[in-house]
């Protein structure tokens, strides 16, 4: 095995761990291997992931997937990593760009790469996740962002079926942000990736049983851009945009940072017509948070708290081992010093779309469900998990839909866990929650689905077409099949 970097050392131009091709139009970034650097204990600093811009309309990155050392929570860990990074590097791209990727798969392992919640084309060579490749291959991604490309936070993760959960709770996952045309008036914007891991004694990641996999495994580490509770610091006044991953495998996180004000500019792509002062949010897997913290004098954590995502207890007698369970204190906000007096002002969001107002060309159901039989080999206990009463396969198209239709999607989920729905490629408009009218306009990627209750979304299927997936993200149940194919044509 071979020691992985750790990305803390990676400041652009620094210790000399980084090396830039230039070539053709564009920048190949590679991130090499070096020797271990700052150690991410409890309480150390943060240290983003290097961040990667692109230039003149186009990106190029290298991606190596592979197996290897980081130090983890104060000791040394096996993990997987893409390019020695954990998380692997932050892509930052505009509208009308074009990301190259060269995934390098040095697992031992199928793999292969999704830019979750780019509205970019499912087609190879661009998001198709039907695409595998395999040990010791590469592939070369090709992403063209529309023009109109929504700005957001965004970020990419392998999704081959039956590992997606194991890949990216060994470590494989990074930051995408698509930027607006002027940056926003702030301090310090800063990108946190959270993800959970569990660490056996040798420093491995840890295996899960079939009854975690059935729950959705929640690691014992949750980190923060790969450092437990690490410490950040700014001074009374500053205005800071935290743009916030859950990369976790399964865990939800409930979200909050006492003593600071928070105003919620969106979920997922998603803007809100104007930003929303709130005190917690909650971010089911797969979701991201674009916030702004104006720091108040004083020392805040960002604690995450208990979700009560409901569990199998009920289900033939299997229980949900902890599933929910508060995180604690993910990090430290330390403000302190001379206070920043003058705040510029913001500018107004441009006014997001609204299909409330559309007449849908369709409405569909779309159910989770839970059953006994099947799953885990259909041995004892093992339990399905299915989407309109099936598990995915990859050969069968569920729904076909219209190119350009709107629609409107009711998803039930009549099991008593939590589901949140994913759809790749076209954003979702939640218009109700169990029959109620939402207030204003909410876009998100994924949407979560209470136990027991119904989410109605809007969904315009336009820029794209072609063939392409929904599943839950809790990323175990995805595994074990609740996933559907989609066809826009
Ligand atoms: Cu984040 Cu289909 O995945
Ligand atoms: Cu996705
Ligand atoms: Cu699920």
């Amino acid at each position: 095995m071979r020691p992985l970097s750790r990305r803390a050392a990676l400041q652009l131009g620094g210790a000399g761990l980084l090396s830039v091709l230039v070539g053709g139009a564009g920048l190949t970034w590679q991130l090499t291997s070096g020797p271990g650097a700052s150690i991410a204990g409890g309480g150390e600093r943060l240290a983003e992931p290097a961040t990667l811009r692109s230039a003149d309309g186009l990106l190029e990155v290298e991606l190596t997937a592979a197996r290897g050392s980081v130090p983890v929570a104060g000791r040394q860990a096996t993990v997987l990593a893409y390019s020695g990074g954990l998380p692997g590097p932050t892509l930052r791209l505009r509208p009308g760009d074009v990301l190259r990727v060269r995934l390098v798969n040095e697992l031992a392992e199928p793999t292969n790469l999704h830019v979750h919640g780019l509205v970019v084309s499912p087609r190879a060579p661009g998001d198709d996740v039907f695409v595998s490749v395999g040990p010791g291959e590469t592939y070369d991604y090709e992403y063209h962002l529309p023009d109109d490309h929504p700005p957001g936070v965004y970020w990419y993760h392998p999704h081959v079926h039956h590992a997606v959960a194991d890949q990216v709770f060994g470590g494989l996952y990074g930051a995408i942000l698509v930027e607006e045309p002027e940056p926003l008036p702030v301090s310090r914007e800063r990108v946190l990736v959270v993800s959970d891991i569990t660490l056996d004694a040798a420093g491995r990641v840890a295996g899960v049983s079939a009854a975690d996999r059935m729950a959705g495994r929640e690691g014992e580490l949750v980190l923060v851009d790969g450092a437990l509770r690490p410490a950040l610091t700014a001074r009374p006044g500053e205005r800071e945009r935290w743009r916030i991953v859950n990369a976790c495998t399964s865990r939800y996180l409930r979200l909050r940072l006492d003593g600071q004000r928070l105003d919620l500019l969106g979920v997922d792509s998603g803007r809100f017509a104007s930003p929303r002062e709130i005190e917690e949010f909650v971010l089911a897997p797969g979701n991201r948070a674009d916030l702004l913290v104006t720091a108040a004098e004083g020392t805040s954590t960002l604690e995450a708290g208990a979700v009560d995502r409901g569990g199998m207890a009920g289900m033939g007698g299997m229980g949900a081992p902890g599933t929910g369970a508060a995180a604690g204190t993910l990090l430290t906000f330390d403000v302190s010093g001379s206070p920043v007096l003058e705040l510029p002002a913001l500018p107004a969001q441009p006014s997001p779309r609204d299909l409330r107002t559309a007449t849908p060309d369709r409405a569909r159901r779309v159910a989770f469900g839970m059953g006994m039989g099947g799953g885990m080999g259909g041995g004892m206990g093992g339990m399905s998990f299915v989407i309109d009463g099936r598990t995915f396969d990859p050969a069968r198209t569920d729904q076909v839909v219209a190119a350009g239709a709107v629609e409107e999607w009711t998803i039930t989920n009549a099991t008593p866990m939590n589901h949140p729905l994913h759809l790749h490629v076209w954003p979702m408009q939640v218009v109700a929650r169990d029959g109620r009218p939402v207030d204003g306009v909410e876009w998100q990627d994924v949407v979560d689905v209470p136990a027991r209750g119904e989410v109605t979304v809007r969904i315009a299927f336009d820029r794209h077409t072609g063939r392409t997936v929904y599943h839950c993200h809790i990323l175990d149940h995805e595994d074990l099949g609740m996933m559907g194919v989609i066809e826009v044509a």
